[in-house]
């Protein structure tokens, strides 16, 4: 039997590498769980989407019986499989791993709480939904979208064997009631809710609970894009703080009317900038929408080679360029930042992004964009110095139940 496989979430991209804070190892268990009355299947829109899915085997719901000693025992195998994965993965250097599994028994948390004694902390993560709607609604999506109903054609089929399951796991459900655990009751339609937050201190715990409780999964749309071409873009100058060139002012108009036309209907939006000129600028044409600037969203500093092209630091500064050349993601110009740098104080940015329910148009510069987009996006942070993020080009990322969606428009072309 294969192991589960983990992959990022955008949780771990935010809380995932810390250079300058050691921390402990920890594991967030997502217990999706049913009581008499509740279904564990409301939690799917707040949290299956965002955390990370571990493949499933394509099976009946007599596999998920409590009283199928076979079934059981190749749950618990996988678990333990899974679990292995990710102690693996810690001792590698990983912070933050996500366990995606219903873990409703006293017996199997029990057991996963032994394999992680001495390797990595735990947090159970309980969701829990009275909402006959919601639950509805998640039932049909999983039956549409699960890799476990991927090979069945029929959905009532589907829909009735997904039940099943459901009514199994209800057979045998303990609350979580030992050891940290986060229980969000209630917390899906946005309209309210409960959180309960137990044995949990410390900073990165603090952070996970400070992001379930801001995130939601209500449709909406994010739309990056760089300034319009600035004077120091033509010069292929980085940093400073230039204006637009004639080419970048055509593209803050172009940007306005596309803006006007797309969000037309949207009342709450709301567009942010950095408190650079070239960003102010490109959103001056807009009308009709709050406009918001964040030092957060300022372009990389680069120190003491603000102001230079990449020629010039070649040649007056060799090692530094090297430096760059070998880990872009973690060099740091003298004076100035590295990308974890600014991946890191984009926290809150991502955050107010994450709570937003209206559209947001975020207008910034390369660096930033190509980490908040590799947040969405769910990019290797290795690779992030390295994604394309050209000019005149919006990226408009549509966040909801279904994942996250992206289209591209260039402008200028
Ligand atoms: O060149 C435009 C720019 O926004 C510079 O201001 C900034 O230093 C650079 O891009 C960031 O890109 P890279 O990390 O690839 O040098």
């Amino acid at each position: 039997m294969n192991s589960l496989q983990f992959r990022n979430f955008r949780l771990v991209f935010l809380l995932g590498e810390r250079p300058s804070l050691q921390l402990n190892s920890l594991v967030i268990f997502a217990g999706w769980v049913i009581t008499q009355n509740i279904s564990m299947l409301g939690s799917i829109d707040v949290l299956s989407m965002a955390l990370s899915r571990c493949c499933l085997l394509m099976q009946n719901a007599d596999f998920f019986r409590g009283d199928n000693p076979e079934g059981v025992e190749a749950r618990n195998e996988v678990a333990a499989l899974a679990m292995e994965d990710m102690i693996a993965w810690m001792q590698e250097g990983g912070q933050v791993g996500i366990f995606d599994a219903t873990n409703s028994t006293r017996e199997r948390r029990n057991m996963l709480m032994k394999m992680a004694e001495g390797n990595c902390k735990i947090i159970f993560l309980e969701t829990l939904c009275n909402d006959k709607r919601i639950i509805e609604r998640n039932i049909r999506l999983k039956i549409q979208q699960s890799p476990d109903y991927s090979e069945q054609p029929d959905f009532e089929a589907g829909y009735e064997d997904f039940k099943s399951r459901l009514d199994n796991y209800e057979k045998v459900y303990e609350p979580v009631e030992e050891g940290s655990y986060i229980k969000m009751i209630d917390m899906v339609s946005g309209n309210g809710g409960q959180i309960q937050v137990n044995n949990i201190s410390g900073y990165l715990p603090g952070r996970i609970v400070f992001f379930l409780v801001n995130m939601h999964l209500t449709p909406r749309p994010i739309l990056l894009t760089r300034h319009g071409e600035s004077r120091y873009n033509v010069r292929s100058r980085i940093g400073g703080d230039s204006l637009l060139s004639d080419t970048g002012e055509i593209y803050s108009k172009k940007l306005s009317n596309f803006v006007e036309k797309r969000l037309k209907s949207e009342k709450a939006a709301s567009i942010w900038t950095s408190t650079l000129q070239r960003t102010i600028l490109t959103a001056g044409p807009i009308v009709g929408f709050p406009k918001i600037q964040w030092r957060a969203l300022d372009e990389i500093n680069s120190g003491v080679c603000d102001g230079m092209t990449y020629e010039e630091i070649k040649r007056n500064m060799p090692e530094e360029y090297e430096s760059r050349k070998k880990d872009k993601l973690r060099y740091r110009y003298p004076r100035g930042e590295s990308y974890l740098d600014v991946i890191q104080r984009l926290e809150p940015v991502i955050i107010e992004l994450e709570r937003q329910r209206a559209p947001v148009v975020v207008i910034s510069h390369q660096a930033v964009l190509r980490a908040l987009y590799a947040y969405f996006a769910d990019r290797p942070l290795k690779e992030i110095p390295h994604i394309e993020m050209p000019l005149h080009t919006i990226i408009e990322i549509q966040m909801g139940v279904t994942g996250v969606q992206e289209k591209r428009y260039k402008l200028m072309d």
